[in-house]
């Protein structure tokens, strides 16, 4: 199914920790109002709490999207599920809580065809995180929808050799570890993130020619969204998902 949409003529428009220009990134009210834009695929950030859950959050800490502070890994889930996610978005979001992976699966379920694409975030807990998560993916059967995503090489590494799963990594300038060689990062990755500023056709020919299917991040206008795909690129995660929607999938 991914391979089906990347490979094609089609591209694949994800949206960036939800719709995280509209709404609060990384609640379900995010990655509701994304599925509801219909997009082809949702990113999030795992990390874990003090008591072994996985929850979606971006940063080490709830400092920036919470009104709590300190590391997330010190918070179990009751108490994290206290903090408000949403109020400092704006107010009128105020309440909204910090989601579990496993309440995401269940607002996944109206959408059976939507693509996850899962980032790991970069801690001493990851590989835990992505044990986790790939088991719970998998129960609910999900793994099939998702590519992983990471900036650090051993996580990469890990990830391909455990449990064979698609990967999105980064050019070696932003991936932690990162090996060369044949062996090397770039061999384990299926895709390769690129950020607007670094995006160039030549970027993506050479990636390309690599075997790398190149996705850029993020898009967020009409002009943006026409360079990316003058560029070649087949995947798109865009914090505003909707000049992207309008560019490759017109009513
Ligand atoms: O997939 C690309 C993007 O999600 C990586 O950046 O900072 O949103 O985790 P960031
Ligand atoms: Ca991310």
């Amino acid at each position: 199914m991914i391979e089906t949409l990347a490979l094609g003529s089609a591209v694949i428009v994800a949206g960036h920790r939800g719709y995280k220009s509209e709404y609060p990134e990384n609640t379900i009210l995010a990655f509701e109002k994304a599925l509801e834009l219909g997009v082809d695929m949702i990113e999030f950030d795992l990390r874990l709490s003090k008591d072994g859950f996985v929850v979606i959050i971006h940063d080490e800490t709830v400092n920036r999207t919470t009104n709590g502070t300190g590391e997330v890994s010190s918070f179990s889930l009751a108490e994290l599920k206290q903090l408000d996610a949403g109020g400092w978005f704006n107010e009128r979001f105020a309440g909204l809580p910090i989601p579990t992976l496993e309440e995401l699966c269940e607002l996944l379920e109206r959408y059976p065809h939507v693509l996850l694409n899962v980032e790991i975030k970069p801690s001493i807990h990851s590989e835990e995180v992505a044990d986790k998560a790939v088991a719970l993916l998998e129960t609910k059967e999900l793994l099939d929808r998702c590519v992983f995503t990471s900036f650090d090489a051993n996580l990469t590494a890990y990830l391909h050799r455990t449990y064979g799963v698609r990967m999105q990594g980064f050019p070696e300038q932003e991936m932690h570890n990162f090996k060369q060689g044949p062996e090397g990062t770039y061999s384990q990755m299926w895709a390769i993130g690129i950020h607007m500023p670094l995006l160039t056709p030549e970027a993506v020919e050479r990636y390309k020619t690599m075997g790398l299917l190149p996705w850029c991040y993020c898009p967020d206008n009409a002009e943006q969204v026409e360079y990316a795909l003058g560029c070649g690129v087949t995947l798109m995660t865009c914090n505003d998902p909707v000049p992207a929607m309008q560019a490759v999938k017109p009513l």
